[in-house]
């Protein structure tokens, strides 16, 4: 590995912000080339606590892309052409604004308002992103929080039945951009993109298992019938919605929040659409589909 000169590994502080999920970081300068030792210790870090909150930054685009480039290949924004702003300058690929700005009454971002299901990103897609990093640029004053929860905790406090339903079996992932609340069972097949992935997933880096299946997109369990369908996902939706094992950010400028996208799953509270609210996103891709946990 190439020996990257930079900020010292030793001026690293962790501090946990929850039992299960969450860490923030002290003694790191994002805007600086990061040395090998300081990005073992993130990796690990991210490892241990899915979601690291790294405050008080300064960041450019440039220096958001490269730090997110330590965690692996630079991710792109998947949504199709077609579905994207008119009229928008075209930012960097890897770049996604999730902002309320408007032009001329008109979203220059995406994601613009209110509240967000809890989901994890591009799970709909065949290698789903494996870590995604916000900045935020612009914060509300009151709500707009980005709940993180752990889908490791999700499976370990899943009830037995449920673990034995769904060890082993595919669900199917569905979205069409742009919705953030689930309003009707299913989306419609011809607008949205779909992929199944392992309902219980198993990391091979540590074997720790994880629930691969959430609220906003996940619509379908290979192999149960219908009835038996709704009720596993109402089920293992209302397990989801009350997992003890989260951590709420409130939003500050210069917030650089980085998380575990298949081992976490996130979700947004609703805010005042008249408050700005501006997040950088960048994400960094996997070249492997999720693993299914054995049964
Ligand atoms: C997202 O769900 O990717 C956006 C989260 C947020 O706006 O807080």
């Amino acid at each position: 590995m190439r020996y990257n000169p930079g900020m010292a590994a030793s001026s690293l502080q962790f501090t946990p912000l929850g039992t299960y999920i969450g860490a923030r970081v002290d003694g790191i300068d994002l805007s600086e080339q990061i040395d090998d030792d300081s990005a073992a210790m993130l990796e690990k870090a991210l490892a241990d606590h899915l979601v690291l909150v790294f405050p008080k930054q300064s960041l450019s685009e440039e220096d958001q892309i490269r730090f997110a480039g330590t965690f692996g290949d630079v991710s792109q924004h998947l949504r199709p052409d077609a579905l994207r702003n008119k009229g928008v300058p075209a930012a960097n690929p890897a770049v996604m604004m999730v902002t309320n700005e408007r032009k001329d009454g008109k979203p220059v971002g995406y994601l613009p308002d209110g509240e967000i299901f809890y989901h994890t990103d591009s799970c709909f897609m065949e290698t789903p992103q494996r870590a995604v990093c916000l900045y935020g640029m612009a914060v509300p004053e009151t709500g707009g929080d980005t709940i993180f929860a752990s889908a490791c905790r999700m499976y370990e406090t899943l009830p037995a039945d449920l673990k034995t339903r769904l060890t082993g079996r595919n669900a199917l992932n569905s979205f069409e951009f742009g919705i953030s609340v689930k309003t009707v069972e299913k989306f419609d097949r011809d607008k949205a993109v779909s992929h199944s992935h392992p309902a219980i997933g198993i990391d091979p880096r540590d074997g720790r298992r994880f629930l691969y299946m959430n609220e906003l997109m996940t619509e379908e369990i290979d192999g149960l019938s219908e009835a038996e369908n709704r009720e596993t996902l109402k089920a293992v939706f209302a397990h989801i919605r009350t997992s003890p094992d989260h951590y709420r950010h409130k939003w500050r400028i210069g917030d650089l929040v980085l998380w575990d996208n298949r081992r976490a799953q996130h979700a947004r509270t609703d805010f005042p659409p008249d408050q700005p609210r501006k997040l950088r996103r960048v994400p960094v891709a996997d070249d492997k589909p999720v693993k299914m946990a054995p049964a």
